[in-house]
């Protein structure tokens, strides 16, 4: 056990680390801290706060969150059109999701700063010839030669002038008219050609104009409620690269408490949760919204000792669970978490991720996720909570706007043969804009039937209490 001592941004280089590679130039790492250490924070500590209040709202619940991106974000495909179609597509997405469930949803980004990856094995042989593996833009180049498979620091600062550049274009985008609910007809223009999921998309949009229009006669109009015009997104990403997160964590001048700034929410991944380890200790004193991923490994005493620690006075909103068990493990894994989480009180938000642990390698050598599969991990996480009355409080993909071919099916049917069409990723296969639309769809009846059950269980209470 290491010894308690006050926490601070960098007491976390005390503890074991997993997944952050030793840099080879330490004074060029000194450097690149130092200059992030004197750039603005991309978000506000308030924002966060903000954040954390809806997501109490999500734990209590009463809303849903989405959460989605980009597996890892690269310097290569930095561009405005990209930003906007991820933008795009998640907006649609949680269009389709309030309207279809009645339910406010919760939109965080996993963009505008998701770039370090955690890897399976440090190092990666091609043809007899072993180098460090590719741990994402901000860290090493994807190129295999020893040149860019090196650590570089400098890449932590392009990453946040990227991040900072994409965080403008996607609060411009959120309150700038994009978002504005009148256009939900054009947010098709442009869409990828999968005419199935156009119509569907199209009915849906008609239906809410009709509602806009009922609302404006009652007197409800953009400029009345802001929320008709403009939306909220949230961005987050996995604090992996701790002396990049060290260097933007700062105080909040209105609260004196610590934030991580490079981003409002941050998570830690399934295999940086070690109770002792360096990950778990920078957690333990930031302030934010922080999600952590559970796989199917993690045994209830596991999850109530992580709860412990990173949130000790069980405040909801604080933590959110996110489950990745692989569409087969989930019937017979999460309940007993779920049960333990309720037995012991514990205010969290459970959301699943139905990519990770569904990833499989196509015939033809392509890493890849079946559809199918997604969409059973998402169905068997919604059946525990409906069987434990507990809320499924969110859904946590990789997807793009663009149309890709990474993942197999959907009512589009990418097929194996398919995948190298279009395999753009510099990680994890990511759903495509219609296979993700048609998720949502699928995910709004969910919802709607969780919604329902919830109702008439309050409602019985209430009854019974009278
Ligand atoms: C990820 O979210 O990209 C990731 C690596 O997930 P996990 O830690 O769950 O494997
Ligand atoms: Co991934």
């Amino acid at each position: 056990m290491a010894t308690a001592t006050k926490w601070n941004r960098d007491s976390w280089r005390n503890r074991p680390i997993q997944q952050v590679p030793e840099y080879p130039d330490k004074a060029a790492l000194e450097a690149a801290e130092a200059t992030l250490r004197h750039y603005p924070p991309l978000v506000f500590a308030g924002e966060a706060r903000r954040l954390k209040a809806n997501l109490a709202n999500v734990a209590a619940g009463n809303a849903f969150l989405l959460q989605g991106g980009d597996c890892a974000e690269s310097f290569a495909e930095f561009h405005p059109d990209n930003i906007r179609d991820t933008f795009r597509v998640l907006l649609q997405m949680a269009v389709v999701m309030t309207y279809g469930a009645a339910m406010p949803i919760v939109k965080v980004s996993r963009m505008a700063g998701q770039f370090a990856k955690p890897r399976s094995a440090p190092t990666e042989t091609i043809d007899g010839v072993e180098l460090p593996s590719y741990r994402g833009d901000i860290i090493n180049g994807m190129e295999f030669t020893p040149e860019a498979r090196n650590p570089d620091p400098a890449r932590m600062v392009q990453a946040y002038n990227q991040s900072a550049a994409t965080l403008n274009l996607l609060r411009a985008f959120a309150q700038g008219g994009y978002a504005d609910l009148h256009k939900v007809h054009q947010w098709t223009l442009g869409f990828v050609k999968d005419e199935v999921q156009i119509e569907k998309y199209r009915r849906f949009a008609d239906r809410i104009q009709e509602t806009l229009a009922f609302m404006e006669a009652c007197g409800l109009t953009g400029e009345t409620v802001p929320q008709i015009r403009e939306t909220e997104l949230y961005t987050s990403h996995e604090a992996l690269l701790l002396p990049y997160e060290e260097a933007l964590t700062r105080i909040d001048s209105t609260t004196g408490q610590w934030y991580a700034c490079s981003a409002h929410m941050v998570w830690i991944g399934e295999r940086t949760r070690q109770l002792d380890g360096a990950h778990i200790e920078y957690f333990k004193g930031i302030n934010n919204p922080i999600g952590i991923k559970i796989g199917p490994t993690v045994k209830p005493d596991d999850l109530m000792k992580l709860c412990d620690v990173l949130n000790p006075n069980n405040e909801a909103g604080r933590l959110t669970l996110i489950s990745r068990m692989g569409a087969e493990k989930v019937a017979a894994n999460l309940p007993e978490l779920v049960r333990a989480v309720k037995r012991e009180g514990r205010n969290v938000v459970w959301v699943c991720d139905p990519m990770h642990a569904n990833t499989v390698k196509s015939a033809t050598g392509y890493k890849t996720r079946v559809f199918d599969s997604i969409l059973a991990e998402v169905k068997a996480f919604f059946a525990v909570h409906s069987a434990e009355s507990t809320h499924a409080g969110g859904v946590h993909f990789e997807l793009t706007g663009k149309d890709v071919t990474e993942c197999v099916g959907g009512t589009q049917g990418v097929t194996e043969a398919r995948l190298g069409d279009r395999y753009h990723t510099h990680c994890d296969p990511r759903l495509n804009a219609s296979q993700a639309l048609e998720l949502a769809f699928l995910i709004a009846e969910m919802l709607k039937d969780e919604r329902a059950r919830t109702l008439q269980s309050r409602k019985n209470q209430a009854v019974a209490a009278q």
